[in-house]
């Protein structure tokens, strides 16, 4: 089984759109899944995708060490076994954490595409309605 670090956007749009309650469910569903030892759980962000969020990085832990002022935390690095989940819920994360984590199975219907950012945008206005 492959090991993970899962990081949860700490940064202030992540938190108000609900990254706090992500990360809890995040280290909960760790703990049921009794995964604790092959997944570290942690505050990553911001990733500069804050309208995207409530953001998530999962990593395979590959034994290197974790540099707390690494740009890995501030950014997607496009490393091989990195997989970022975008709007993010509680229930998201209970689903990557049981399919991702617990039986190494990524779920990319989850994964975000920073290139398809229009997806979340507000409708423009009606010529009629400004
Ligand atoms: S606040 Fe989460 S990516 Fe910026």
């Amino acid at each position: 089984m492959k090991r993970y670090r899962l990081a949860v956007c700490k940064g202030p749009d992540c938190r108000r759109n609900g990254s706090d309650a992500v990360f809890a469910a995040a280290k909960e569903a760790v703990e049921k899944a009794g995964a604790q030892a092959r997944c570290e759980v942690y505050r990553g962000g911001c990733y500069g995708l804050c309208h995207l969020g409530p953001n998530v990085v999962v990593r395979e832990n590959t034994g290197q060490k974790r540099d707390p002022l690494s740009r890995e935390d501030f950014q997607l690095m496009g490393w091989p076994g990195e997989t970022y989940y975008w709007a993010m819920t509680a229930e998201k994360m209970r689903r990557v954490v049981a399919e991702h984590v617990a039986a190494d199975r990524p779920v990319p219907e989850l994964a975000g595409d920073p290139s398809r950012e229009e997806d979340f945008r507000q409708p423009a206005p009606a010529a009629d309605e400004r």
